[in-house]
């Protein structure tokens, strides 16, 4: 048996009859999320700019799991777009119980080289993306009177930090953070949950292509900056998803729960290069601090 983090975590279909919408479903971890929550019992809809892809996705995903899959266009910037898209899927399933706000578009450059059209590409995928979909399907189960609905929104940990070089990306995180802690509080009374998950690096094609090209991959080895020395696996970000899904954490509300392995924080903490510092090095280093003393 592999790690026990590349084992999926639910024993039971936890999500069972569960109609659950993730936008960029059909790629990366998207589509690896969607694969679990299809294990798990739910329908999912996937939905992306790229028709082909998600017919694809939804054949290779059904043929493994026996779940329902629906594909649809719908690019996120939009807001018809993602009507049309929630008015198919309530056609297809006859309900919505889930949305998973995955799409996004990134990539590295100084910010000023960047257009303002191309800072504004960013923000409109990820902000008003995420935007989009919440309010067209927080509109619907508000009106609808739904007991229930679950909002997941997939962020990163420079949400809170911010970070050079990827500066509209950062942005546009911060607000879907904010509007994911705004919201959980505003919509809890319609029975809405509202969450996040702040994921460190999960190699994907979408992201490695983008923000490590070329020889970037080998020069910045990312699991060196990570605590934990490893990159994150899908199956263990999936079970994170389908656990903010599901009913388990039906008191998790307005929370940004990290998996990362500790990176973030290991650039944070002012003393964290004492890392750097041999073992060898630490009766000398004590010694010189206790001789102060005298
Ligand atoms: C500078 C660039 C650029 C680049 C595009 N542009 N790429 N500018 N450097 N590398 C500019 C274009 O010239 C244009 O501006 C504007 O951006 C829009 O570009 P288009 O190609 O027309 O946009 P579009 O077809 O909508 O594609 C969106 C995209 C693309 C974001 C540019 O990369 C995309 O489709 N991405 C989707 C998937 C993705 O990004 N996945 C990674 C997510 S990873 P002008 O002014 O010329 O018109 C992620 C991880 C975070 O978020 C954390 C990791 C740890
Ligand atoms: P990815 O495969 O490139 O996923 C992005 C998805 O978004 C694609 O399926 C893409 O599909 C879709 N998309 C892009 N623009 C869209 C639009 N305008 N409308 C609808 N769909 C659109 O990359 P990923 O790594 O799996 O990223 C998934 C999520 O995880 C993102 O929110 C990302 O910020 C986050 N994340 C990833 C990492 C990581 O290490 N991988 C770390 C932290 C956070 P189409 O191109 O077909 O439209």
């Amino acid at each position: 048996m592999g790690n026990v983090y590349n084992t999926p975590m639910f024993t039971s279909e936890v999500l069972k009859d569960q109609v659950i919408v993730v936008t960029g479903g059909g790629s990366g971890l998207g589509k690896s999320m969607s694969r679990y929550f299809l294990q798990l019992g739910a329908k999912v809809v996937i939905t992306s700019r790229n028709l082909e892809k998600l017919k694809n996705t939804a054949q290779e995903l059904e043929a493994e799991t026996s779940g329902k899959v629906l594909s649809v266009k719908c690019d996120v910037r939009n807001y018809d777009e993602v009507e049309a898209m929630l008015a198919a899927t309530l056609e297809a399933f006859g309900k919505v119980d889930g949305l998973l706000n995955n799409a996004a578009g990134n990539f590295i450059s100084p910010t000023e080289r960047l257009s303002a059209h191309a800072f504004d590409t960013v923000i409109d995928i990820v902000l008003k993306g995420s935007k989009n979909c919440t309010l067209a399907l927080g509109k619907h189960w508000i009106k609808s009177k739904q007991e229930k609905a679950v909002v997941l929104n997939i962020v990163t940990t420079y949400a809170f930090t911010g970070s050079a070089y990827v500066v509209p990306s950062a942005t546009a995180k911060a607000g879907v953070l904010a509007m994911t802690r705004s919201l959980a509080v505003e919509w809890a009374k319609y029975g809405i949950r509202m969450n996040a998950i702040a994921p460190g690096p999960f190699p994907t094609k979408g992201a490695w292509d983008r923000l490590l090209p070329g020889d970037l991959k080998e020069k910045f080895d990312i699991r060196k900056k990570v605590p934990l020395k490893r990159v994150g696996e899908h199956q263990e970000l999936a079970n994170l998803a389908a656990y903010l899904m599901s009913d388990f954490s039906a008191y998790v509300n307005g929370e940004v729960v990290t998996i990362d392995g500790g990176e973030w924080l290991q650039g944070a903490g002012e003393f964290n290069m004492l890392e750097h510092i041999p073992q060898s090095m630490w009766d000398m280093l004590e010694a010189m601090i206790r001789a102060k003393k005298k």
